[in-house]
């Protein structure tokens, strides 16, 4: 069930890749170097990118989506950003696409109470939600992401491993559809696993969008300097690549080798006994000067309001387009035209 990116190189035309970021937040830079720069890496491959917005799997955790409209309109930026090229990707939101959602209906009945339990991604996010009790939303949204992969015949998922029980759901349920009304509508997607390193937060947890310890996309140099500066490190003075022993230290020299192009081995050996400062400092450039255009291309697209708007209209209009085939392919073998 896994691709490898060698695999999408022979052929990139074969592949429509889907995938989207939770609207909770503005992305960091684990998103860019972890995901963002990979579907841009694809879209240039000549991969077609369907990128969804899922406001409504916001709901899993919490009782309102917070300003949503204003956080999809923030992603656009990150996406456009980061190099992502609205002229050939569709970005749209879960809710403004009727037919992916009905596709809910039909997916729901294929699968079992029990196997929707045995989840562990949702076992764990039970495990750590703020809610006082369980709603059915969090027990069914991989149902809901697995019609977002196929309202679009998605056949490619770049995902984290914590993503693979959801894509399994997706899988399962592309082949039970089919068996069911004995029509071949679907094809199993395939995952393309990330490759890329997890980068740390400056608390030395996983770097994440709501635990207040990212270095996001949106924040320029003086901040980026001083978020860096604040980073937790260790006390020893002497500099080593060691991601288990010292994983702070390690990540930040990561950081520096993902913005430099080079290797965070040798970073450590030209830092030496410099200590954390010089560490730092130098991770402080190589980010700032790594992301200089990234910025300026930023400030222009976050400049045009209008012009972020108008892509997610378009992909809106498209994933529309897209999903009511979709819908109407299913409804047939279901037999209810
Ligand atoms: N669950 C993903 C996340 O938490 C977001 C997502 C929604 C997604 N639908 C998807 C990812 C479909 C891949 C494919 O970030």
């Amino acid at each position: 069930m896994q691709t490898s990116t060698a695999q999408v190189q022979q052929d990139p035309s074969r592949y429509r890749v889907l995938t989207g970021d939770r609207p909770t937040g503005p992305l960091h830079l684990g998103h860019y170097f972890g995901t963002l720069q990979n579907r841009v890496r694809l879209q240039r491959l000549g991969v077609e990118l369907f990128v969804v917005i899922p406001d409504y799997q916001v709901l899993t955790d919490r009782d309102i989506a917070d300003r949503p409209a204003e956080r999809a309109e923030e992603l656009v930026l990150d996406y456009l950003a980061a190099g992502i090229d609205p002229e050939r990707a569709t970005i749209f939101t879960h809710s403004a696409v009727p037919a992916l959602n009905q596709l809910l209906l039909p997916f729901l009945s294929l699968v079992s109470v029990a196997e929707l339990q045995r989840n562990p991604t949702v076992k764990d996010e039970i495990a750590h939600s703020r809610q006082s009790s369980v709603s059915g939303l969090m027990l069914t949204y991989p149902v809901h992401q697995a019609a977002d992969i196929l309202s679009c015949k998605g056949n490619l998922v770049p995902v984290g491993q914590d993503q693979l029980p959801h894509l399994e759901t997706a899988r399962t349920i592309a082949r039970r559809f089919n068996d069911r009304y004995g029509a071949a509508v679907f094809t199993e997607p395939e995952a393309l696993l990330s490759e890329a390193p997890l980068l740390l937060g400056t608390d030395g947890g996983k770097m994440s969008k709501s635990r207040g310890n990212a270095i996001t996309l949106g924040a320029d140099e003086d901040r980026t300097a001083r978020l860096i500066r604040g980073a937790k490190t260790d006390t020893e003075r002497r500099i080593g690549y060691d991601p288990e022993q010292r994983p702070e230290v390690s990540s930040l020299l990561l950081l520096a080798a993902l913005c430099e192009g080079g290797e965070p081995q040798e970073i450590a050996e030209e830092i030496g006994d410099r200590g954390s400062a010089a560490l730092k400092q130098r991770v402080t450039e190589a980010v700032n000067e790594y992301f200089r255009p990234h910025r300026t291309r930023r400030a222009e697209l976050a400049a045009d309001r209008a012009h972020l708007r108008a892509v997610l209209r378009a992909g809106n209009e498209r994933a529309n387009a897209v999903a009511d085939a979709t819908l109407a392919e299913v409804r047939e073998v279901m037999g209810m035209r």
